[in-house]
């Protein structure tokens, strides 16, 4: 008796999941390419080859490096030229790349020459369209960071058509309220421009002080952490550099930079909670990170095919995030009255020294 019943739980169980298998089969059609790789459609095929060619020439084979840190910048100035009332530009669609001599002139993209100038004989290589290619070596160069959302990728761009306009940039000296005018002006809200900030965790600056090229926002600049988040809160002593430069103000730590806009906005009520809730909480900050990604990648775009199973899967982090040594609650300047700040440990011995990358 006993074992009959088990046989038909059993049997009813293995039905129930045949049918959850047609089930996701029918969702998900999955196509294996001749290279052996999986993926949801076809025409995703042939981007394998061309992601192992950019890891191999654009990225040093798979490094969270200076490329990586420029690609994703890169796709941000080229997308955020878009406005959803229409009359700037056509978005993510690769101009920054193609119109360079135009683009590259702006004073919001003071820096970026050398990542163009870097991937524009990559990007003839692959044959993709501007845009597809720096989108894609966006979404690569992120996923060589540790602790990176694994972002989507959308294919299909078609070839720009004429540069973005000057002024679509937000700068490190514009107002909270300009800043956010222009996100919102490209469809976003202060929450998705707080997300998009998180990038800032794999960023350095070369020319807001030009004295000290390479200097990090963060302490773990080689990790997608939510450092970042809690830097900008401590209690700012020095310029890193040869003094005071236009978008900089006092950072906590001698090798590091902090932007005046990221400060501001770490302050400003519209933006302190979302600014604060990131904070070691790798999970959330992947999420809305991602979120906003997906819609920042494909701005001015239509009828795209998902190929975001091309993209590789970033190393995960699961340690939480300390204090840089020294540092602790009473340092931090917290905004946000309405949430009660996390509790984090702190590194142990002096005060630390952040390497320029
Ligand atoms: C309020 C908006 C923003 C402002 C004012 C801003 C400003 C800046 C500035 C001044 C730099 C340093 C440039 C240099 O001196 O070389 C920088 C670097 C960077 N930014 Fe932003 N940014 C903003 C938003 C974003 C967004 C939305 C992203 C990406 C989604 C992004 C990604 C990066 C990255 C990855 C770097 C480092 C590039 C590298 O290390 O080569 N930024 N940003
Ligand atoms: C600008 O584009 C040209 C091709 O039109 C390319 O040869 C050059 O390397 C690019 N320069 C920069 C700085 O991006
Ligand atoms: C440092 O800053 C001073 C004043 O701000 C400026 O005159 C000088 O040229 C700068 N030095 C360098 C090496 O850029």
């Amino acid at each position: 008796m006993k074992t009959m019943a088990f046989g038909r739980l059993a049997s009813l169980i293995s039905i129930a999941l045949a049918a959850t298998q047609i089930t996701n089969a029918a969702l998900t059609k999955r196509v294996t390419c001749a290279s052996g790789h999986v993926t949801a459609n076809a025409a995703c095929c042939k981007l394998f080859p061309i992601v192992d060619q950019i890891q191999k020439d654009l990225f040093d084979g798979g490094e969270c490096g200076e490329e990586a840190h420029s690609a994703l910048r890169l796709s941000f100035h080229d997308a955020i030229g878009f406005s959803i009332h229409g009359g700037k530009g056509n978005g993510a669609d690769g101009s920054i790349l193609i119109f360079n001599k135009t683009e590259l002139a702006f004073h919001a993209n003071g820096g970026i020459d050398d990542i163009t100038s870097r991937q524009f004989p990559v990007f003839q290589e692959t044959g993709l369209t501007a845009g597809d290619f720096v989108h894609l070596a966006a979404a690569i160069g992120t996923a060589n960071c540790p602790g990176a959302p694994r972002l989507q990728f959308m294919f299909g761009r078609p070839p720009p058509v004429a540069p973005a306009p000057d002024l679509t940039v937000p700068e490190p000296t514009d107002s909270v309220t300009a800043i956010l005018a222009r996100f919102a002006d490209a469809g976003f809200s202060p929450q998705e421009a707080v997300a998009l900030l998180s990038s800032h965790t794999i960023a350095a600056a070369d020319v807001v002080d030009p004295t000290i090229p390479g200097t990090p926002f963060d302490s773990t600049v080689g990790t997608f952490d939510t450092q970042v988040f809690l830097e900008v809160l401590l209690k700012g002593k020095l310029f890193p550099g040869n003094g005071s430069q236009p978008g900089e103000v006092l950072s906590p730590l001698a090798g590091e930079m902090r932007l005046q806009s990221d400060f501001a906005i770490s302050q400003d009520s519209r933006t302190a909670c979302f600014w604060q809730e990131m904070i070691n909480n790798q999970n959330f900050m992947m999420s809305q990170f991602k979120a906003a990604m997906a819609k920042l990648q494909v701005l001015g775009q239509r009828n795209l095919i998902d190929c975001s199973d091309v993209v590789p899967v970033p190393k995960t982090l699961t340690a939480p995030i300390k204090f840089p040594a020294s540092f602790s609650q009473a340092d931090v300047q917290q905004a946000c009255k309405a949430l009660p700040f996390p509790k984090i440990a702190t590194v142990a011995g002096p005060a630390p020294t952040v390497a320029p990358v």
